[in-house]
């Protein structure tokens, strides 16, 4: 018997995405031709040199600027950003001191407009998988940088939204915490299961946690290479074909400090 052949129309697509940022002397040309492709419940890497343009591209997908050229489909629809879909969690932590960790953890809800008592309640039944039991009344200051991170990550799933940008989530952390996280994340991805986008600058990060990883190049920064890693999860950082994919990734890295130096 045939089956019925299905196409899959992507989650998310970019294409030729174009983007300058107006400086006081002139516009300082940061994405060009930029692409890529997210499919339901896959994790994408996202690596490339500092200041080539990653958080920029992930601004400009959340909306928060808008882009110059390109097309960006959500479900094959023509949209100009993903800000209705989409949890972003930026570059650097944005916990509120002034708020308790539950009350850090809610704010996407209540922006959405979810009553305080509602999202509180909600938020106090996924505390223990965060980890963060005991700790909902500590305010960032009283918490470990692991844990502010995780109340970070908890206030993005709670968007309950199914696209997650996350730009170097541990970044600032040592690296047992990063470990340990980047496990939860996982355990968090199981049982939640949304698209994640991830920035990072740690090459065995993006090769632990995603599918595919893309590299950009230095500034105007493109799209240089699409590394797929499709590895049965949990993987380790000693596997063979993960040191493979590192060797190559490290190479087109690599590249990109040449041209700097040349
Ligand atoms: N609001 C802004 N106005 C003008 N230029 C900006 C602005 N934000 C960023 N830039 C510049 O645009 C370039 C790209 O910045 P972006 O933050 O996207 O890089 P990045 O790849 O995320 O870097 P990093 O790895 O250090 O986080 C940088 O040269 C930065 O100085
Ligand atoms: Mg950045």
């Amino acid at each position: 018997m045939l089956a019925a052949e299905t196409v899959q129309v992507p989650l998310l697509e970019v294409e030729g995405l174009f983007k300058g940022l107006h400086k006081e002397d002139g516009t300082l040309e940061v994405l060009q031709d930029v692409f890529l492709e997210v499919g339901p419940g896959e994790i994408i890497g996202v690596v490339g040199p500092s200041g080539c343009g990653k958080s920029t591209l992930f601004n400009a997908l959340a909306g928060l600027i808008p882009i110059d050229r390109g097309r960006i489909r959500l479900n094959g629809q023509e949209v100009p950003n993903i800000r209705g879909q989409v949890a972003y969690m930026q570059q650097k932590d944005l916990l509120l001191p002034w708020r308790t960790a539950l009350d850090n953890a809610i704010l996407g809800m209540e922006i959405q407009g979810l009553k305080k008592s509602r999202a509180r309640k909600e938020a106090m039944e996924i505390l223990k998988f965060f980890g963060l039991e005991g700790f909902q009344d500590r305010y960032p200051h009283e918490l470990s940088g692991g844990m502010r991170q995780r109340v970070a990550l908890m206030r993005t799933i709670l968007c309950r939204k199914k696209i997650l940008l996350l730009d170097e989530p541990f970044g600032a952390l040592d690296a047992i915490t990063r470990l340990m996280l980047q496990r939860w994340l996982l355990r968090v991805w199981m049982r939640f299961r949304p698209s994640i986008l991830l920035i990072t600058h740690d090459v065995d990060e993006a090769l632990i946690l995603t599918d595919r990883i893309y590299v950009m190049s230095l500034r105007p920064a493109t799209i240089k290479r699409v590394v797929p890693v499709e590895l049965e999860r949990p993987r380790s950082a000693t596997e063979k074909p993960l040191i493979d994919r590192k060797a190559e990734l490290l190479r087109l890295l690599e590249e990109e400090i040449v041209e700097t130096e040349t």
